[in-house]
């Protein structure tokens, strides 16, 4: 990730099939806004904050990751995005609760002010569990997708979130980094945090396309790479970009055990290359579409050399 390349280019011309990451993040967008528009039954203020929190910039990379692996026929298009937008709901949660004081303290998120800044913790604290919790009314609703993959989805989004996924993680992230004390535990807490929902997103749109085990398991192997390396990079990032170059607080995880703390920003970035590597490796063995998600993941980790001490 170069800093002018943190996020996906929002400029793009390209238009008609969904067939590319660009495209793909636009359709997110798009159903994005439709999901949170229109809530009569919604306080104001609880609408305005999810939007807030849900509609800032993003590269989307979650939903558009599920697209691309789910590779789906016009007609399943609905219901893979939806599934995207699902797991982009999740997501979004997870950052309004990092940024609360009690967690990050952070100020900006997506080039917003954070959703405890504008609207208070209160209301921060209840959009990131309305999002949660309608996450999976979505997926329970899938629009032509059998009920037993729609059980199959949401238990593998629940285990992702729940107590042994993304939570676990930002427990230890914030109580528990003293345990952290060499590449393995980091990894391990990288996998936690951050990598579990990427393998989530990515095994749903492989359930959602009807991939045989065999399949499901190489894409599972790509994500987990690519979701490390995600994690380490914006680890780096964290001490090499700046606030308005990725829309968030910078230099907050420097006193936070990471790869780039520990052992320097040039380690990180070779581990975030060896990740990638064998992401790609894993991507070759699923038999899914490589192109796509090959540029998804070069407009992601471009990385300046340059910056790193
Ligand atoms: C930020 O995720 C939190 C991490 C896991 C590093 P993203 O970098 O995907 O954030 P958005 O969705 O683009 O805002
Ligand atoms: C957070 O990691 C990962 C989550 C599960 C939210 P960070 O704390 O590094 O994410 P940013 O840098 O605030 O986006
Ligand atoms: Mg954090
Ligand atoms: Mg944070
Ligand atoms: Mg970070």
């Amino acid at each position: 990730m170069t800093s002018s390349n943190a996020s996906l280019d929002l400029n793009s011309s390209r238009s008609g099939d969904i067939a590319d990451a660009i495209s793909v993040r636009s359709a997110v967008e798009h159903r994005l806004e439709q999901l949170v528009t229109d809530l009569p039954g919604v306080p104001p203020n609880l609408q305005q904050a999810v939007r807030h929190a849900l509609l800032g910039e993003s590269k989307r990379v979650r939903p558009v990751l599920l697209y691309l692996i789910a590779e789906p026929k016009p007609w399943e298009q609905g219901a893979v995005l939806d599934a995207g937008c699902a797991v982009e709901m999740v997501h979004t949660a997870s950052l309004i609760l990092d940024d609360l004081p009690c967690m990050d303290d952070a100020q900006l998120r997506r080039q917003r002010p954070t959703t405890h800044i504008a609207f208070g913790q209160s209301t921060a604290i209840l959009a990131a569990i309305a999002l949660l919790t309608k996450a999976f009314g979505i997926i329970a609703g899938l629009d032509g997708i059998a009920e037993a993959k729609r059980l199959r989805l949401s238990a593998l989004l629940s285990d992702a979130v729940g107590w042994e996924g993304l939570v676990a993680g930002q427990e230890i992230d914030v109580n528990g980094r003293d345990s952290l004390i060499g590449v393995t535990e980091v990894e391990e807490l990288n996998w936690l945090k951050t990598g579990v929902l990427f393998v989530a997103a990515a095994e749903m749109g492989a359930i959602l396309s009807g991939m045989d085990d065999d399949r499901v398991e190489a894409v599972k192997r790509f994500a987990r790479h690519f979701g490390v390396a995600f994690q380490t990079a914006d680890d780096i990032l964290d001490i090499s970009a700046s606030q308005g170059e990725l829309g968030k607080d910078v230099q907050k995880d420097g006193s936070k055990a990471t790869l780039v703390s520990l052992f320097g920003a040039s380690k990180a970035q070779l581990s975030c290359q060896e990740h990638l590597a064998r992401a790609d490796q894993a991507l070759v063995e699923s038999g899914v579409n490589a192109d796509p998600l090959r540029e998804l993941m070069q407009r992601l980790f471009k990385m300046p050399k340059a910056s790193l001490p």
